[in-house]
């Protein structure tokens, strides 16, 4: 007999999963606000706001094949990014954002069941893309909310546990994992993954280990520092033998011939491209200060290119809402101990002038 019941046909997993909460489009915002796109200041996405290299600009203008099929083996792309990384191209492989490379390295190990540890604060595809798998997150808290608990995460480490995944720097606390303590969690036999995401703005990498072990991941994207996130191309360092797996499994035409161009034009305008890091980081320090001085922040020293601030007196759902009322977009935190909190992406100086002004008309209730 054919199976009437569409909702008890699907997976298991599918029927309560709670939605990953992404950022709105800035479109959507700009009508519902009335304020022109351009006039927004977003500060939500850790984005860059300097937008991409003009060689990734031009190539993508002068390209000539895009009715033709993506490299399934993006060979161009990963002898590039050998260069860049200084990890032969056998360990790299590249994907639709570096989402897609937690997914397909979660799809790769788990069988329904089977645990996944994160560290909260931290980003939260670990956990969404866990339940979308079948297979159970491990939630060890960092301690006082920034450092990562070693042992406890050690001792929960059993037969079923696959995965680590470690955020460095971490989203949205921003503090760094040094290689002693992922050194000290591979010890577990688990597969470490370490998304570095933001590593440009701090320079801190994980990269150098991984031939010399078998079950270490660094992932990084150019959505942050190259300023490709609408293109989504992201990247990892695998050990041999998983890179090849993957390039098995995961879809023959993962990344399209656009965010292809785009990276490998990036790295060839890396002089342009760290200029722009530096522009950030500088902000960063700046924008530190600044909210230092804002008497109901606390902010979190930084990494990345955002800075996490627990409010003292206020909500931070007021705040928000105070804020994208004039057009500043900041992402609310609510995630322990940092309950009441928000992160703010670093922009342009004058994205920071338009935030500390806005934060000194605060007025709170
Ligand atoms: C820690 C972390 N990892 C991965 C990603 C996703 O990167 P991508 O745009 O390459 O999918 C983000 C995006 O915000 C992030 O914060």
């Amino acid at each position: 007999m054919i199976n009437t019941d569409i909702l008890g046909m699907m997976a298991p997993q599918f029927r309560s999963l709670e939605p990953y909460s992404p950022i709105e489009p800035v479109d959507v915002l700009s009508a519902r606000l009335g304020i022109p796109e351009d006039k927004l200041v977003k500060l939500d996405g850790n984005e860059n706001p300097y937008g991409p290299s003009p060689r990734a600009r031009e190539a993508l203008a002068s390209f000539r094949w895009y009715n033709i099929y993506p490299d399934p083996l993006q060979r161009e792309l990963r002898d590039a990014l050998a260069k860049y990384t200084g990890a032969a191209s056998e360990h790299i492989l590249v994907g639709n954002g570096s989402d897609e490379l937690i997914d397909l390295t979660m799809r790769l190990f788990l069988t329904p069941g089977d645990k996944v540890i994160s560290c909260p604060p931290t980003f939260g595809m670990y956990k969404f893309n866990t339940e979308v798998c079948g297979g159970e997150i491990v939630e060890i808290p960092r301690v006082g909310g920034l450092y990562l608990d070693i042992e406890a995460i050690k001792n929960a480490v059993d037969r079923r546990t696959k995965l680590i995944f470690i955020c460095s720097p971490n989203n949205p606390t921003g503090n760094t994992v040094s290689n002693e303590e992922i050194t000290e969690l591979l010890s577990t036999g688990a597969v470490v993954i370490v998304d570095e995401a933001y590593f440009e703005f701090c320079g801190c990498t994980a990269v150098p280990l991984v031939p010399y072990k078998d079950r270490l991941i660094v992932l990084r994207t150019f959505s942050k520092w190259a300023a490709l996130a609408g293109l989504r191309v992201g990247y990892g360092i695998f050990p041999a033998v998983i890179a090849e797996t993957i390039l098995r499994m995961k879809p023959p035409y993962n990344v399209n011939v656009a965010a292809l161009v785009a990276a490998k034009a990036t790295l060839d305008d890396l002089d342009r491209q760290q200029k722009v890091v530096r522009a950030i980081t500088d902000e960063r320090h700046r924008l530190y200060s600044g909210l230092s001085n804002i008497p109901f922040l606390k902010p979190t020293p930084s990494q990345a290119n955002f800075i996490l601030c627990s409010l003292k007196e206020g909500s931070a759902a007021n705040l928000k809402a105070f804020l994208m009322e004039q057009g500043i977009l900041i992402k609310q935190i609510d995630s322990a101990p940092f309950t009441n909190a928000i992160r703010v992406s670093v922009g342009r100086p004058e994205d920071t002038d338009a935030l500390l002004q806005a934060l000194g008309q605060w007025d709170i209730q």
